[in-house]
C-alpha cells in the first residue's frame, strides 16, 4: 500500500521548476497587491461586525428546576450556573462528536488495518465506549440540573464549527488510519483540557458524585492521550522503515 511518504507527482513546491520559479520571485518583488490598502481593511471589516453585538447562540431559559436540583445550581453565584451549563453543553456536543470520530476511525481501521506498533481495534472500540459513556454522562448531569441536554448552547456552537475539520480529516477516503490519528490527537488534547475546566467548575456545586464522575472520565480521557501519542509516534517510525501500512491482523 502507498503512504503518503510515496514520492508521487507533487507539483506544489516552487523547485518543480527552478526557471519559473526566479520569475516568480522576480514578479512578486515588481507587482503590486491586486487591490489597493493593507490588512487593515480585513481587521476593520471584522471588527464592523463583531461591534454587533451578536452571539453565536444565547443560553436556553432554566427549565422546570425541582427541589434538590434547584438546590444544586443555588449553590453557584451571580452567572455561575449558566456558565457551568454553557461549559456542561459544549462538553455533551464534543463527547458526542467524539464518539462519532472514533467510530469513524474503527470504520478506517476496518478497511485498512492497522500499522507496527499502532492500535487494535478492541483498543478503538474501547475510547469510541469511553467517549458514549462521557456523553451519556454528561447528558444525565445536565438533566439532574434541571437543564435540557437536547439544546445547543453557544459553546457547544463554537467547539462545533472549531471541530469540523477533525471530522473532515477522519472521513476523508484519501486519509489512512495514522492521518485519522493525527486529527484525533487535536481531539484528545481538547478533550483532557476541557475535564480539568469543567472539574473546578463543578467543585462549587456541593455534589462529590459528579465531580466522582468527571475525574473518572478525566482519568480516561489521559488514557486516550497517552495511547493517540504513542500510536503517532508508532506510525511515524512505521513510514520511517517504510512501511507504513499493514493489513489488519
Ligand atoms: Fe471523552
Ligand atoms: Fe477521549
Amino acid at each position: 500500500m502507498k503512504t503518503e511518504t510515496t514520492t508521487g507527482m507533487n507539483r506544489t513546491g516552487m523547485d518543480m521548476s527552478p526557471i519559473d520559479a526566479k520569475e516568480v520571485i522576480a514578479g512578486a518583488t515588481v507587482m503590486p497587491p491586486s487591490s489597493a490598502g493593507d490588512e487593515s481593511a480585513i481587521a476593520n471589516v471584522l471588527a464592523h461586525y463583531a461591534r454587533r453585538d451578536e452571539r453565536v447562540g444565547t443560553m436556553p431559559p432554566p427549565g422546570t428546576l425541582k427541589g434538590a436540583v434547584k438546590t444544586a445550581l443555588q449553590a453557584l453565584k451571580g452567572e455561575a450556573p449558566l456558565v457551568l451549563l454553557d461549559k456542561l453543553g459544549e462538553r455533551l456536543a464534543f463527547e458526542r462528536a467524539g464518539s462519532r470520530l472514533w467510530k469513524a476511525v474503527l470504520a478506517k481501521f476496518d478497511a485498512l488495518g492497522s500499522f507496527e506498533g499502532g492500535p487494535t481495534r478492541e483498543e478503538i472500540e474501547q475510547i469510541y465506549r469511553d467517549e458514549s459513556d462521557h456523553f451519556l454522562m454528561v447528558a444525565t448531569v445536565i438533566r439532574h440540573l434541571g437543564a435540557d441536554p437536547t439544546a445547543e448552547t453557544p459553546l457547544a456552537d463554537v467547539h462545533g464549527v472549531a471541530s469540523c475539520g477533525l471530522i473532515k480529516v477522519v472521513t476523508d477516503p484519501r486519509t489512512n488510519l495514522a492521518d485519522a490519528l493525527e486529527a484525533m490527537l487535536v481531539a484528545e488534547l481538547t478533550d483532557n483540557d476541557a475535564w480539568d475546566v469543567l472539574i473546578d467548575l463543578v467543585q462549587g456545586l456541593n455534589d462529590p458524585n459528579i465531580v466522582a464522575q468527571f475525574q473518572a472520565a478525566r482519568a480516561a480521557e489521559a488514557r486516550h492521550l497517552m495511547q493517540v501519542r504513542t500510536w503517532i509516534k508508532a506510525s511515524l517510525q512505521a513510514r520511517a522503515d517504510g512501511n507504513g501500512m499493514m493489513a489488519s491482523a
